[in-house]
């Protein structure tokens, strides 16, 4: 039987201050990082505990109420948006902030979801720690976020997803119930690995309250560089030689256009210190061994005798260092600024980098002869962002089904890193198989029969509601 709903009684679970409803308070939950989307919702809900999490989803279960999990709201695929409808609690676990507790000697960590990433991994480096999740919206993003898109960023090379770095998980399913696995185990065979049904699922399947991250010994030397390369094939050739000279201390490998930094100066003053050039290569090892720095520098001069850089610069400061990855990490937000951007967060196996983004190209500028390409990415592992600046005017569905094609053909992947929210909704449900599809549906509607978790992400509603 169906119960009444009351703001009322969602106060008297997570307090006074727990309830926004005030339109404009509630207008930040409403709409995405990049203003792309925009919704209603009845008011966002601030639990401060598990218990209070399960309360909340009890009371909204019993009166069909959907519910859309919220973290640091720096998704870019508009998970955290809610609908149009007004009928939707937003449950905000930015209350839930707490790193419960933190073990050095087996590397681990427990912490809420609502625990910012860089205040993590900062706890971590107090502990002489990494915490290895590291991209350029950590200062906003949330543990619960980053888990349930499965996040990646710049260390994917080394240390994997955030998938990887989850040995205990704390969930909360669609009927209240909370089931904690918060192990701190390597090895842990003892039946299905549930946890793995709530990381990258962006919220459709429970929302993760806690989690137990494994960490990593900090390294003593870190060495940065950054190279201009002729071409993208050259930059595979200096990804090779770096894997042989120093492969197994590789952080990142980061590709980067010219015009992406032609971006970053425009729009952030940021000029990087080597000639202009078609393509740049950020890279960034890291050991506790004293001779990791001759060894990049004998692998950077082997590069550039080959010819498969033009030029390069190894950060002589941490103060260097910074403004390398500053270069990087400004590319998002310039991005942003230049105008309607439309993003193809997509993966290729790696040696077919080159060959994607040339037809891409082609294809692109032949479709849309007015449109800006701005690729770049963590070509170390796959990932290109192959985003591209289009007049207001252009039909973007056109574009992302022309892109996606192209990634399908090279048989990668149309969400590499940023998942699929509402934005790509349609897209995973044409470039995906019929078998996968109703894999997905049956794990939904077995997890979530009511369809009350985050509705319309991932997957349509129709799946639930027929
Ligand atoms: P939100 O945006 O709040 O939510 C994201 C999704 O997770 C939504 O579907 C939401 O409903 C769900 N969710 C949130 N919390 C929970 C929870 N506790 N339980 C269940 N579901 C939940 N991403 C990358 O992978 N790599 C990058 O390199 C990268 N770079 C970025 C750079 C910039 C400048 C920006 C703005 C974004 C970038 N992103 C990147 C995207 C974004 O930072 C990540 O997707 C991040 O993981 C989102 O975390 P969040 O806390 O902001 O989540
Ligand atoms: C990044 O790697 O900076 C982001 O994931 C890319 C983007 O904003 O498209
Ligand atoms: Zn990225």
């Amino acid at each position: 039987m169906m119960e009444d709903f009351s703001i009322e009684a969602l106060r008297c679970i997570v307090g006074e201050r727990g309830v926004i409803t005030d339109e404009a308070d509630l207008a930040p939950f409403c709409t995405d990082w990049r203003g792309m989307f925009k919704g209603r919702a009845r008011c966002a809900v601030l639990p401060r505990c598990t218990a209070e999490v399960a309360a909340v989803v009890r009371l909204c279960a019993a009166a069909r109420v959907p519910i859309v999990p919220h973290g640091g709201n720096t998704g870019l695929s508009g998970g955290a948006t809610p609908d149009a409808s007004g009928e939707q609690v937003i449950l905000s676990l930015s209350r839930m902030s707490a790193i419960r507790s933190l073990d050095v000697i087996g590397e681990t960590m427990e912490v809420e979801a609502g625990c910012i990433l860089q205040v993590a991994q900062e706890a971590a480096a107090d502990a002489g720690l990494l915490l290895p999740i590291t991209l350029a919206a950590e200062g906003s993003a949330r543990i619960g976020g980053i888990l349930s898109t499965n996040a990646g960023g710049t260390n994917v090379l080394r240390y994997g997803m955030a998938r990887g770095r989850v040995l205990g998980l704390e969930v909360v399913t669609a009927d209240g119930s909370i089931v904690s696995g918060l192990r701190q185990l390597r090895k842990d065979n003892a039946g299905y690995d549930w946890k793995q049904l709530f990381i990258g699922t962006e919220g459709t399947l429970g929302i993760i309250t806690a989690a137990v991250l494994q960490l990593a010994p900090k390294s003593r030397q870190r060495v940065t560089a950054l190279l201009a390369v002729p071409s993208a094939d050259e930059a595979l050739a200096v990804l090779r030689l770096a894997r042989q000279a120093i492969g197994e201390t590789l952080n990142a490998f980061e590709l980067m256009s010219g015009p992406a930094l032609e971006l970053v100066a425009r729009h952030v003053g940021l000029t990087t210190p080597l000639a202009p050039a078609p393509w740049y290569v950020l890279l960034e090892a890291s050991s506790s061994l004293p001779s990791l720095r001759d060894a990049v520098e004998e692998m950077l001069a082997d590069v550039l005798e080959r010819g498969a850089a033009s030029d390069g610069v190894i950060a002589e400061s941490e103060k260097q260092e910074r403004e390398l990855w500053h270069l990087r990490e400004s590319i998002t937000e310039a991005e942003a600024r230049e105008g309607r951007s439309i993003k193809h967060d997509v993966s290729v196996p790696i040696a077919l980098i080159p060959a994607f983004l040339r037809v891409a190209d082609e294809a692109v500028m032949n479709a849309f002869p007015l449109a800006r390409i701005n690729a770049f990415g963590h070509a170390g592992d796959g990932n290109i962002h192959y985003n591209v600046i289009i007049p207001p005017d252009a039909d973007s569905q056109a574009l992302n089904r022309l892109v996606h094609d192209l990634v399908v053909d090279h048989g990668g992947s149309i969400s590499a890193e940023h998942g699929i929210g509402q934005y790509r909704v349609d897209e995973l449900h044409r470039c995906r198989s019929a078998p996968e599809l109703e894999l997905a549906r049956r794990i939904k509607l077995a997890l979530d029969p009511a369809g009350l978790m985050n509705p319309g992400k991932v997957l349509p509603q129709t799946i639930v509601t027929g």
